[in-house]
């Protein structure tokens, strides 16, 4: 039989994204149902490896749901990448008296967390925090929802302008090397192109476009971030095929990052906070719970970082409104 969890380390790590709060919050009310110790780790591995411990003061939590970022503070630990400071983390845990860790990330968290696991065995479980969607393990992670929100408010935007003059406009949307921002926000946004890392031949579907266009109307491009010829290089080449175009090019960088959390996100903050408790208290361990189609479920941590592919579904929209 499993140990009897005592007390959680929870801590938010990497980019922070909105609904974080939500989860920690989830988190915390499960802890106090079933008796049991919770204390934030705040800035992540950093956080660990300095013991920078806080306490996590439920109604406190009650009245952050709304915002975004993580109140926990958050980092990308370089340091945590080697074993001494990795051992100086261990220590601070136990001395600490921590006997099982939830942590709020991305694929470089879990990642943490499996070479953590060489050295701690204290049995820990993820909850998937990243605005990407790039974890295998859940349909969504934790503010990847908003963030399209986000992304879709400012291309209407710029639809309006760029409407106004006959213009095109590159829009560069955030996702690291996953297309799952762009293709939300491209196909909500009524998007003319968008070009994603996961294709090669979506440029060419552009470039056919654009030689043929006669400046009458707009013409919207989202170009996710990790896409393999960027917004600059794109913008150079549609110059090359048609030098007519009028072209401005906009990043929107971390606005996508920030904002009140949607409902959706919201409620898988909580959900998922709940679920990483329960899983904990169930003795499993070294694994991440995610939602697939609408269920719970738990995915071992070295599966969670293999790489999210783009689903057949997205694929099917993306060649029929990719059409001229
Ligand atoms: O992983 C989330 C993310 O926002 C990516 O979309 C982006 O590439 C990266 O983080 C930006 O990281 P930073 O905030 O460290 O510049």
């Amino acid at each position: 039989m499993a140990k009897r969890i005592k007390h959680i380390g929870i801590f938010t790590s990497g980019g922070d994204s909105p609904g974080m709060n939500a989860a920690l919050y989830g988190t915390v009310k499960a802890a106090t149902t079933q008796g049991i110790a919770l204390t934030g780790i705040r800035r992540g591995f950093e956080g660990m490896i300095d013991g920078d411990f806080m306490e996590l003061d439920e109604k406190a939590l009650q009245r952050t749901m709304h915002q975004g970022g993580t109140v926990l503070k958050t980092a990308r630990s370089k340091r945590f990448r080697k074993l001494p400071d990795r051992k100086t983390a261990l220590k601070k845990l136990q001395e600490k008296g921590i006997d099982a860790l939830i942590a709020i990330g991305g694929d470089g968290t879990f990642k943490g967390l499996l070479a953590f696991s060489e050295i701690c065995k204290l049995p820990c479980i993820g909850i998937p925090g990243t605005i990407d969607n790039d974890l295998t393990g859940s349909d969504y992670t934790l503010g990847f929802d908003t963030a399209v929100n986000t992304a879709i408010q400012n291309i209407d935007k710029i639809r309006d302008t760029a409407e106004s003059h006959n213009r095109v406009f590159l829009v560069e949307v955030m996702g690291r090397d996953s297309g799952y921002i762009a293709i939300h926000s491209g196909l909500g946004t009524g998007a003319d192109s968008i070009l994603i890392p996961e294709s090669t031949t979506d440029f060419i579907r552009l470039l056919d476009k654009v030689r043929d266009y006669r400046s009458e109307e707009a013409l919207i491009v989202v170009v996710s971030e990790g896409d393999e010829l960027g917004a600059d290089l794109v913008a150079t080449k549609i110059r090359e095929v048609n030098p007519k175009v009028d072209l401005r090019i906009t990043t929107l960088g971390h606005v996508q990052r920030g904002g009140h959390p949607s409902a959706a996100d919201r409620m898988l903050g909580l959900r998922l906070g709940v679920a990483a408790t329960e899983a904990l208290v169930a003795g499993e361990k070294n694994g991440m719970v995610g939602v697939i189609r609408g269920q719970l479920s738990l995915t071992p941590f070295d599966q969670v970082v293999k790489r999210h592919q783009i689903n057949e579904t997205l694929e099917g929209l993306l060649k029929i409104f990719s059409k001229s």
